[in-house]
């Protein structure tokens, strides 16, 4: 199939973009590279482009004749999103809109979307399923929840059809190295923890412990980036088949809390580090995880790396090629 992909060139984009690759698809990678890095599109071809550049967008669409698009481009930080929330709306939703408009305008009828845990804001149940209310604590998680919204309403009144992804942590790397987190800063706490590790970065801080969780801190249902690719694969295949549009959360549904994901990646990479307990981050729930009944269900998906080591040896094996330089 001919497929775009919409920030092809950053962490989760080019993961899905080269299993896409692999599995035969021609893809096209279009990214502004504002965090994305040309070296990062492994098989695919790259068009360098930013999304509020509508003509130019239009212009993409009408020779790619997609049979989907694959859309990732947003940014994603949380803590960001609470002091720089125009940016957020600007970049995750309205630039998503004229997205969506220009694919409907250019007859594209399956759309798959970068959705995010955080639309749910705090969870009172244990495992977050889809039919939970919509409300997010963060204009991060509202920008992904108007674009849902975006994407209901459009799809009943006209051809396009979509799967909303609804991601808990992505974690982990290429199991290859090829490719991985690749953000000179990083706010990630695998990565931050691993950063710390290899002795980047002096310290972690732990952001709160005081939490309504078994030991203080937040718990998070972190997921395999390469179990992510997969169920944008089996997304697609779903749209394929003639299946309904809705969201569809990605997880394992279980969690590890910030204090075990970080004895795991002292124990991972065999190096202590130091960890400083401090106040809450803005914007953070206590927990978030998944109940991916319905991923399964109806999209056929199977997690294949359902294990907190080895998603932390995956990203430490990617982090040591990043940190040496010998990547691209
Ligand atoms: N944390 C620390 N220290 C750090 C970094 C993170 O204690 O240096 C803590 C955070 O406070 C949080 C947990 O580790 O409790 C996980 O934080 P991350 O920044 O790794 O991930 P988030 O849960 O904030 O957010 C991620 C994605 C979002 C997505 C969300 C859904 O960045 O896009 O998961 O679960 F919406």
């Amino acid at each position: 199939m001919r497929l775009l992909v919409t920030g092809g060139a950053g962490y989760i984009g080019s993961h899905v973009a080269l299993r896409l690759n692999e599995l035969g698809h021609a893809v096209t990678v279009l990214d502004n590279l504002s965090y994305g890095h040309e070296w990062a599109v492994l098989g695919g071809n790259l068009i360098v482009a930013d999304l509020r550049d509508r003509l130019r967008l239009r212009e993409i669409l009408a020779e790619g004749q997609f049979d989907a698009v694959m859309h990732f481009a947003a940014f994603i930080e949380v803590e960001e999103s609470m002091s720089l929330p125009l940016k957020y709306y600007r970049n995750n939703f309205v630039n998503a809109l004229g997205l969506i408009e220009d694919c409907v305008e250019a007859g594209v009828h399956r759309f798959i979307f970068s959705s995010t845990a955080a639309v749910y804001g705090l969870s009172e149940t244990g495992r977050i399923s889809e039919d939970e209310p919509i409300r997010p604590v963060n204009p991060y998680g509202e920008s992904k929840a108007m674009v849902e919204k975006v994407l209901r309403d459009v799809s009943a009144t006209s051809d396009l059809r979509y799967v909303a992804l609804r991601y808990f942590n992505a974690a982990g790397a290429d199991q290859q190295a090829r490719i991985g987190q690749a953000r000179a800063k990083a706010t990630h706490l695998i990565t931050v923890a691993l950063r710390a590790a290899c002795g980047v970065l002096p310290r972690v801080s732990l952001f709160g412990t005081d939490y309504p969780t078994p030991d203080g801190t937040c718990v998070r249902d972190y997921i395999h980036v390469a179990d992510l690719a997969n169920a944008h694969v089996a997304a697609l295949d779903y749209l394929n088949r003639g299946g309904t549009s809705g969201a569809f959360n990605c997880g394992y549904g279980h969690g590890h809390s910030v204090r075990e994901v970080l004895d795991a990646v002292k124990q991972v990479t065999g190096q202590s580090f130091e960890v400083v307990e401090t106040h809450r981050r803005p914007g953070d729930p206590p927990t978030l995880i998944a109940n991916a009944d319905r991923l399964r269900e109806h999209l056929g998906w199977e997690p294949e790396h359902d294990d907190l080591g080895a998603i932390i040896e995956s990203a430490w094996r990617w982090e040591q090629k990043y940190q040496s330089g010998e990547f691209g």
